[in-house]
């Protein structure tokens, strides 16, 4: 049976790796990541002062906030520095060249 809480967000080919995008499914935005071959998706914005996540810096699966610099893994949503802090993380998938995100 389809699994209908999957929304197309992007193309493969428009991500390259190591990069991220931001995307947008309805209301939310999500900070969309490519590490390798795999694609991670995250709340869209910081849970310090709401920074734009999607225009943070990538290394490796850390992905840093453009404002004040917390960092976050982007597997996991943690915070690098206090791991009781955790951005909302969605399921991923990549159906026929489409990268789609569970909401
Ligand atoms: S808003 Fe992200 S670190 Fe301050």
């Amino acid at each position: 049976m389809a699994d209908d809480r999957f929304q197309p967000v992007a193309r493969v080919d428009e991500i390259e790796p190591g990069t991220l995008a931001c995307v947008r499914v309805g209301e939310i935005e999500l900070a969309l990541v490519r590490v390798g071959d795999e694609f991670y998706a995250t709340q869209g914005h910081c849970l310090h002062l709401q920074g734009p996540l999607c225009e943070g810096r990538l290394e490796g699966t850390v992905l840093s906030c453009p404002w004040h610099g917390w960092q976050y893994d982007v597997r996991s949503g943690e915070n690098e520095f206090d791991r009781a802090i955790q951005l909302e993380t969605y399921e991923v998938r990549v159906e026929d060249g489409e990268v789609q995100v569970a909401l």
